[in-house]
């Protein structure tokens, strides 16, 4: 299962880029608007340099002309972007037309199977279904992901990477990772949390206790 970290903040990305855990990042307008970043482009640039895999940078406008014109100044930034446009009958034109001409395209705000199905036609590199958004309104968000999954294995002509996004906690990733879904993408906060357990500080802390208790060292070992 390929990582994606969920953030347009820098600093976090290069701390998770250090761990070498990282396979890509995504962002989004709210992201970047979080993140405070002045110039957009600046920052994709930035983000491409700490991380080689696909960093996805969105559209901002929603129809088709002006969204195809901003698709393709991104797609300048770095050979690594990953467009991202929103599944739209605009965005799924513009996702066959960079996708034609060789640009990933990461297709996103996915809620259905059905719209899952189309962006898989129009060439995307990566589907975006949000899991979370989706339990925000007592809907089975990992279902969907159980859904597409089985859809797409279906056909070998589809090259449409499912890319699980708005992860709220490590149940949707280990759940997603069951199902077989290729990516992750999942914020920094989530992202440490899955190292943590409870018995692994408390077994970690004993054998500290006990090494001292041989008073030996490694390093100064003969
Ligand atoms: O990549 C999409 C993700 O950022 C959405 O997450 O928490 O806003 O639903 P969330």
């Amino acid at each position: 299962m390929k990582f994606f970290v969920d953030t347009a903040d820098l600093s976090e990305i290069k701390d998770l880029a250090s761990t070498g855990l990282l396979d890509g990042v995504t962002t989004n307008p709210s992201l970047v608007a979080q993140a405070g970043a002045k110039s957009f482009i600046t920052l994709i640039e930035n983000i491409c340099k700490v991380v080689k895999g696909p960093v996805s940078a969105e559209v901002a406008a929603t129809d088709y002309p002006t969204m195809l014109k901003e698709g393709q100044r991104l797609a300048k930034i770095a050979k690594n972007v990953a467009v991202k446009v929103p599944l739209t009958p605009d965005g799924l034109k513009v996702c066959r037309h960079l996708s034609d001409n060789g640009t990933m395209v990461n297709v996103t705000l996915c809620f259905s199977a059905s719209q899952a199905i189309l962006a898989a036609k129009a060439g995307a590199a990566f589907i975006s279904p949000f899991v979370g958004r989706l339990d925000d309104i007592s809907m089975d968000g990992i279902q969907l992901i159980r859904d597409i999954v089985q859809i797409y294995r279906q056909y070998p002509s589809f090259k449409t990477e499912v890319l699980v996004a708005s992860v709220r906690h490590p149940l949707h990733l280990v759940e997603a990772a069951k199902i077989g879904a290729h990516v992750a993408t999942i914020p920094p906060k989530v992202i440490r949390q899955l190292y943590a357990h409870p018995l692994t500080d408390k077994g970690l802390a004993a054998f500290v206790d006990d090494w001292k208790k041989t008073g030996q060292t490694i390093l100064d070992a003969a």
